[in-house]
């Protein structure tokens, strides 16, 4: 397990700590709002390849950059002449609509939980962004984190704290039961409030805004704020057909492969089930799960209180029922999501069910995003 766990809280030289290790190219546990990363030094090609490493991540799936709102702070000018004074992109290249475009939603959004894909300085190792033109930006509003990439002083390449296509870390204790056997230190900052990653977009020619990956930050606050709506990724491939977007714009963003954020134990879906009567369940039960301890994760608690003991009268199995959250509002599943879809695969349970959401906007899209690719095939 070997990772130490320090809460900066609880003793006060855990920064210092934490920074002398990043100095020295190691890599650590760090915690965010949105989930913990596995952070490095961002400008080192030695703390990249760790990254890649400790994780067995492939390096085709590049990395989010973590800046700190001091590194931001400047006189004059808005947050995107800042990047480019950091040597993080390559402003000249940007075009004004793009340039306003940033500049609003970085003034808007961060710090939190929100990443931007911009052109990169020529300075990012090419590692930081898998070889492809743009790097992932964000600025966290988590104050451990902000505290640790301010005393490395320098950005922080972050990617979730997981094992390459598991389940993320919202603890301290789940990133020790992910990576603790292979990092020395795992900073401890609570539990993670927002719980799924940060909204991932990118950006056309024309400043039109493409989310590449949905997350903590609705869809729909973008667009408000931009007065404009955002493409989703099947509207990107229109726009390459149709020539409006470059080449290189061909923004893959990796992280949308689709088994990603998977349990060790087989997972199915179900939309608004109604299990007395899903025909689906029993027969699963009935016939393929013999022996088998079934889970279940809901939206909200059941409102039968001995839902567990009604299914197993049901279908002759043993049940463990869950929920994501008690009352189904969706910033609470997001908040709960990955932490009970862990603990539900670490529990007898040996096949999963969970229940998706019926909206597909808001925190809806993220959660649903999050399980489906958590319960697709794997290769
Ligand atoms: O909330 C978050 O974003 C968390 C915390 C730790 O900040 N980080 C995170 O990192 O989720 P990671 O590595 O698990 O996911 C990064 C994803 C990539 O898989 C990809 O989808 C997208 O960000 N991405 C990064 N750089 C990109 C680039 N240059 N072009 C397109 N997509 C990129
Ligand atoms: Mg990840």
């Amino acid at each position: 397990m070997g990772a130490k766990i320090l809460d900066p809280r609880e003793e006060p030289t855990a920064l210092e700590q934490a920074a002398r290790l990043l100095k020295k190219n190691q890599v650590i546990g760090m915690p965010t709002e949105t989930v913990y990363g596995l952070a490095g030094n961002a400008f080192s090609e030695e703390a990249l390849t760790r990254i890649f490493r400790t994780k067995d991540r492939p390096t085709f799936d590049p990395l989010i950059v973590h800046l700190s709102p001091k590194m931001l702070e400047s006189e004059a000018g808005g947050p995107s002449e800042k990047l480019g004074l950091l040597g993080l992109i390559d402003l000249p290249s940007l075009s004004d609509e793009v340039r306003t475009s940033i500049d609003a939603l970085a003034q808007a959004f961060w710090p939190g939980p929100l990443t931007l894909v911009l052109p990169k300085n020529p300075k990012v190792p090419d590692l930081a962004t898998s070889g492809l033109p743009r790097v992932a930006l964000r600025v966290p509003s988590h104050p451990v984190a902000q505290a640790l990439i301010d005393a490395a002083g320098t950005p922080l390449a972050a990617p979730s704290a997981n094992r390459f296509g598991r389940i993320s870390p919202t603890s301290a204790l789940d990133v020790r039961q992910e990576l603790g056997d292979r990092i020395p230190l795992i900073l401890d900052g609570g539990e993670c409030s927002i719980g799924v990653e940060s909204t991932v977009l990118g950006f056309l020619e024309d400043g039109t805004p493409v989310c590449l990956r949905p997350g903590g930050l609705p869809l729909e606050a973008i667009a408000e704020l931009l007065e404009r709506e955002v493409l989703g990724k099947e509207a990107l491939e229109e726009a390459h057909l149709s020539g409006r977007a470059t080449p290189e714009v061909s923004l893959q963003a990796p992280g949308m492969l689709a088994s990603h954020y998977a349990p060790k134990k087989p997972l199915t879906l179900l939309q608004d089930p109604d299990l007395r009567l899903l025909p689906e369940l029993q027969e699963y039960a009935r016939e393929t799960y013999v022996g088998e301890t079934l889970g279940l994760l809901l939206l909200a608690e059941a409102v039968e209180p001995d839902l567990a003991q009604q299914l197993r009268q049901l279908t002759g199995r043993k049940w463990i029922v869950e929920s994501f959250s008690k009352d189904g509002n969706l910033e609470h599943v997001a908040r709960n999501l990955f932490r009970q879809l862990r603990a539900l695969d670490d529990s007898q349970a040996g096949v999963l069910f969970a229940e998706i959401p019926r909206e597909k906007t808001g925190l809806g899209f993220a959660i649903a995003d999050r399980l489906t690719r958590a319960a697709a095939k794997r290769e």
